[in-house]
């Protein structure tokens, strides 16, 4: 069988401030027609051939919102988070949740929080990854980087093998100056953050590299509180997951890891740099480089995302900058330090 898990659980937090705690950037329409989640839910339904079940792992303060989101009839799953652990015990949850049915199904475990362009090239790259997958790899999906992003893990491609190479190392989330240098040597790809993998496999990467995250998450199942929905995890068990990302905690050790390049374009929408980027792709930009949505009047401005809820907006003389006016908050900065609006959500977070 074929298994695809959703994780749905985190708070964009450098899209802050349309992206809050009650409603994470998953849950937000950026740039298509529909949130995030509903266009990777639309992309894993569409499965050419699979026909495999999915399940959604996201907060429970989200499941509202989650449910909204799954439509009427459709036999998606939850499993829901009291708190959230980061991605490695989601990976722990999808690989132990399939376990549970017995056979040694193939996962495709996929953020909530991407644009794909073409699902169709999205299938065709997850098809190339499926026999080295079967053969025991934990296989992923890398992008020829385009700068020196600091918010994403790079792949080493080593040598060529089967669709794509062998890895010869993982970095996640690498300094400026080490990006930098990666790009340089050119055999670097950026990670999408998409897996693909056999749960055997996976659960004998969790036994190797983090096993208490395998035991406690474990634990956590077995005394969760089931509906024909959902699962619900309980606080008592869940909170004692370490809170580490799978990336650090399994990618950049596991042994058989492949990359497949993506024939899919791909965008993290990680921060309102790359918000901004993806529209002026998308061509829902000014003459001069401007995206601007909502009431906003701009004057002499070039290569900005204004966006504004609140309200007219009037700028004039910006250039490179992200201005975003909601109604309860404002942020304003250069695009290119755009993503340190973290730092920002981290101190409003320790006054609360
Ligand atoms: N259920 C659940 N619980 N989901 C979570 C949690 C959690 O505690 N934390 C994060 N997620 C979800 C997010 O909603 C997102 O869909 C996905 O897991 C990845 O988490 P991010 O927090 O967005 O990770 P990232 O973007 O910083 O880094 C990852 O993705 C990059 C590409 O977008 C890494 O895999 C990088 O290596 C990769 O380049
Ligand atoms: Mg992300």
């Amino acid at each position: 069988p074929f298994l695809s898990f959703v994780m749905c659980g985190g708070s964009g937090s450098r899209l802050w401030p349309l992206s809050r705690i009650d409603k994470p950037k998953q849950f937000h329409r950026l740039s298509g027609k529909e949130s995030l989640l509903s266009a990777t839910l639309k992309r894993l339904q569409s499965a050419p051939d699979l026909n495999g079940r999915i399940t959604v792992i996201g907060a429970k303060n989200h499941q509202m919102q989650i449910e909204k989101t799954i439509s009427a009839g459709s036999d998606i799953k939850m499993i829901l988070e009291p708190v959230a652990r980061n991605t490695a015990a989601v990976a722990a949850l999808a690989t132990l949740s399939a376990l549970s049915g017995c056979d040694d199904a193939l996962i495709l475990l996929c953020p909530a929080d991407h644009d794909i362009s073409s699902t169709e090239q999205f299938w065709q790259s997850v098809a190339q990854g499926i026999s080295a997958a079967s053969r025991g790899a934990i296989v992923t999906f890398g992008l020829l980087p385009e700068r020196p992003e600091t918010g994403y893990g790079y792949i080493e491609a080593g040598e060529p093998e089967d669709n794509g190479y062998a890895i010869t190392r993982f970095v996640e989330k690498p300094d400026h100056e080490t990006a930098i240098a990666f790009i340089r040597q050119g055999r670097f790809f950026w990670n999408s953050g998409i897996f693909l993998f056999r749960a055997s496999t996976m659960r004998e990467a969790f036994l190797q590299f983090a096993p208490d995250i395998w035991q406690h998450t474990e634990g956590a199942l077995q005394h969760a509180d089931c509906s024909a929905e959902a699962i619900y995890l309980r606080d008592e068990f869940y909170q004692s997951v370490p809170a580490i990302s799978f990336d650090h905690a399994i990618m950049e050790k596991a042994d058989r890891r492949m990359l497949i390049p993506a024939s899919f374009s791909w965008s993290d929408l990680g921060s309102w740099q790359s918000l901004c980027k993806l529209e002026q792709q998308h061509d829902n930009q000014d003459d001069c480089g401007n995206v601007l949505i909502g009431d906003v009047i701009a004057h002499d401005c070039s290569n900005s995302y204004i966006r504004s809820e609140a309200g007219l907006l009037t700028i004039s003389g910006l250039k490179d900058m992200a201005v975003i006016a909601l109604k309860d908050a404002t942020f304003i900065s250069p695009l290119a330090q755009s993503h340190q609006v973290q730092a920002i959500v981290k101190e409003l977070t320790q006054q609360k």
